[in-house]
């Protein structure tokens, strides 16, 4: 880095992920910037419209901070989107109210693959990168930035698709009739990927998320073949240190609990998990190769504090004493949860977690 950034004040979060001791278990929540944050939604209408507001740094970092300023949370996320990526190979993304992500441009032939080209991030995602440094400056060392990207495999599902999907029809057919095309491209995203969340760690992430949100919808030998391999390829291209530290790499598939010891042997640091496994049962499963992120029940703060005070303890007490856990919901925070409730979760895990630490 060219300019001395601030010195890191809470870096419990690298630490877990790194499996070295901590004071208290951290915690950060997928999606903390978002809707149900009232604040948010101010700062969203001011955009316009929310691709305006991921390309807008000044923005995109001031709803970064939202919650950090409500919560005493151990991390921030860089506010974006994982379908920048697709976005900057030319498939126009835009969001239609109630629908989700919509692309003008779905990727169906050998032809569209072929044509596809792996973006220049420098130019084609700058403000990605602007943000990256925008947000590092204003957190002036409070807590780690996360940077992150989707998998291969997920944004696939949306360039094939064309957006979100119940059944992945249309990349299914790619994959079983066509592994030649899926391949290819699953290889040009892996490349852009890289490149990608390279330039995020130049510009001052501290640790990197891989969201893997529908590997999860795979048959184990498929998602060994066409999600995995292309997450391993990634994490042996990333900048593994910067300004003096190791950035440590978070591989999460949704719904890949069955796949973890497979997960740990792509050389991530940690792995994230939702709540279908069982967090004690995943890490005597991994041992000490690996940390483990996670893993509440995002519908738990419908409940009273009480419960998601209950539910926080039982799912430290599974973990059990030790180093390696970072705490986080299960899948991202929902846009009908009372922003209370997130507060009662973000005290509950350290308050309650100082008794698992020496
Ligand atoms: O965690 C954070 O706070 C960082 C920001 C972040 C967003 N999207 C902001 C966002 C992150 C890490 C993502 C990742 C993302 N985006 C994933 C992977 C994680 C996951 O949830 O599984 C996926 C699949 C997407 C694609 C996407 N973007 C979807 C399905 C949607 C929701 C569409 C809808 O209307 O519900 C988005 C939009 C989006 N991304 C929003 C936010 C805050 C809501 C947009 C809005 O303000 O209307």
């Amino acid at each position: 880095m060219s300019e001395k950034m601030a010195e890191l004040k809470n870096d419990r979060f690298l630490r877990a992920l790194l499996r070295e001791p901590v004071d208290c278990t951290p915690v950060w929540m997928m999606r903390q910037a978002g809707r149900y944050l009232p604040e948010y939604r101010e700062t969203r209408a001011q955009a316009g419209d929310f691709m305006s507001l991921c390309k807008n740094p000044k923005l995109a970092c001031e709803v970064t901070l939202q919650p950090l300023e409500r919560y005493d949370l151990d991390a921030a996320i860089l506010f974006s989107d994982i379908l920048t990526i697709p976005d900057a190979m030319g498939l126009g993304l835009y969001f239609e109210a109630g629908e989700g992500p919509r692309f003008k441009k779905i990727l169906r032939t050998a032809e569209d693959v072929d044509a596809l080209p792996v973006p220049d991030i420098k130019r084609d995602l700058d403000y990605v990168i602007a943000a990256v440094r925008e947000i590092r400056s204003a957190l002036a060392g409070r807590v780690p930035l996360i940077g992150f990207s989707g998998s291969p495999w997920t944004l696939a599902t949306y360039m094939v698709e064309g957006g979100s999907s119940k059944d992945f029809r249309h990349i299914k057919e790619m994959m079983y009739a066509r592994p030649e095309v899926m391949h290819a491209l699953l290889g040009k995203l892996a490349d852009a990927v890289t490149l990608y969340l390279n330039e995020q760690i130049l510009a001052g992430a501290q640790a990197v998320q891989i969201f893997d949100t529908w590997g999860g919808a795979l048959s184990g030998p498929m998602y060994r073949e066409f999600s995995l391999a292309y997450m391993k390829r990634i994490v042996e291209g990333l900048i593994r240190e910067n300004e003096g530290r190791r950035v440590p790499a978070i591989l999460f598939t949704k719904n890949g609990g069955q796949w973890l010891e497979s997960m740990a042997d792509t050389g991530a640091d940690a792995l994230g998990l939702d709540w279908t496994t069982d967090i004690g049962e995943a890490r005597r499963r991994v041992g000490d190769r690996v940390a483990l992120q996670g893993n509440m029940d995002p519908s738990v703060l419908y409940a009273p504090a009480g419960r998601i005070r209950s539910e926080v303890a039982a799912i430290l007490e599974s973990f059990g004493p030790g180093n390696g856990h970072v705490f986080n919901l299960g899948h991202g925070i929902h846009q009908f949860v009372d922003p209370e409730s997130a507060g009662v979760f973000v005290d509950a895990v350290h308050e309650l977690s100082v008794a698992y630490h020496d």
